[in-house]
């Protein structure tokens, strides 16, 4: 049986306990998600599609009659083994990095160095692309390829807030309140990024009802982030993410912003990209003071996670851009 089926059927199911009562069914069930997971390189597509799923139903709409075993012990499986695997394979490939970490005082310098020479960030070719060649298609392919990672991201960051009650819950609170247009329901990020995609016919369902249309690297950069909010275990390592988010240039967006006006968008029409080259540099900075170094000064050993945060960011964002500067042009 695939991963994919295999988790569809248990998330949808009208049975809670489906595959759990009877024990030699619930092995070859458990097996199967063990071999997928294991095998990981030979499984990529499938396992991100499963664990997708998986991982974003705890935010499917509760106001409906569909049946949602988000809870599920075998889904808690395949996202438990999928996130240590993860996390493993990434301290392995950057175990040198990991290795000499630099100390509070050189924090910031370190880091804003890092992200900013990383291939994922302005230079890469795809910026130039969208700025300067794509077509009004392939720019609405790229909105839609995005909608993965997009459509959670104020639901990331309203649940990564448990547990907080320092001063960097003030931090995460005013990124929230950015995310939620100052209360404005017009303005919350997620609602103009669907007036967007109103506006030029992108589908709004993609990422709920046609995971299989994504490539997997729009798959594999929305669960590094679904993974870590899930578990306590992982929130130094998505406060490491969140950081590298931010801190990309917003020049990256400014190249995009100037595609779509190229091909005769109006800005009203793509205000949701242009309210974003303001509020991330002001986030970046905000996470970094508030967040970040106020953790790493109070334990020098949080450090190992955050980088780690940083480096599975990077690499997944690189891999998203590689990917979709080839797809755009197919
Ligand atoms: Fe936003
Ligand atoms: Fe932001």
């Amino acid at each position: 049986m695939q991963l994919f089926e295999l988790t569809k059927e248990i998330l949808f199911s009208t049975d809670p306990s489906l595959y759990l009562s009877d024990l030699e069914k619930r092995n070859e069930v458990v097996s199967l998600v063990i071999d997928k997971v294991n095998n990981y390189e030979d499984n990529r597509v499938e396992v991100n599609r499963a664990v997708f799923l998986a991982l974003s139903a705890i935010y499917r709409d509760p106001f409906t009659a569909e049946s949602c075993n988000d809870d599920h012990p075998i889904l808690k499986e395949l996202i438990h083994r999928y996130q240590l695997k993860i996390c493993q394979d990434a301290s392995k490939k950057h175990a040198g990095l990991l290795s000499s970490l630099p100390s509070a005082e050189n924090f910031e310098e370190w880091c804003i160095d890092i992200v900013q020479k990383d291939e994922s960030n302005v230079g890469h070719p795809l910026f130039i692309f969208l700025q300067k060649d794509s077509t009004l298609a392939q720019l609405r392919e790229y909105i839609a390829q995005e909608s993965p990672f997009d459509m959670y991201f104020s639901d990331i960051i309203s649940s990564m807030q448990a547990g907080h009650y320092a001063g960097e819950r003030e931090e995460m609170l005013e990124n929230f309140w950015d995310e939620m247009g100052h209360g404005a329901k017009e303005n919350f990020h997620r609602n103009m990024r669907v007036d967007m995609m109103n506006a030029f016919d992108i589908p709004l369902s993609l990422h709920l009802e046609d995971i299989e249309y994504f490539d997997v690297s729009q798959l594999v950069l929305a669960n590094y982030y679904l993974m870590c909010v899930h578990s306590r275990r992982t929130q130094n390592i998505l406060i490491g993410m969140m950081l590298a988010t931010e801190c990309m240039v917003p020049g990256r967006l400014e190249m995009q912003i100037a595609g779509w006006l190229r091909n005769g968008a109006s800005k009203d029409q793509i205000k949701y990209l242009i309210e974003h080259v303001h509020v991330d540099e002001e986030h970046a900075k905000g996470w970094m003071k508030h967040v970040v170094l106020p953790l790493i000064q109070k334990d020098q050993a949080l450090c190992q996670d955050i980088v780690l945060g940083i480096m599975l960011r990077l690499d997944a964002a690189t891999e998203v851009c590689d990917a979709m500067y080839a797809h755009l042009r197919k």
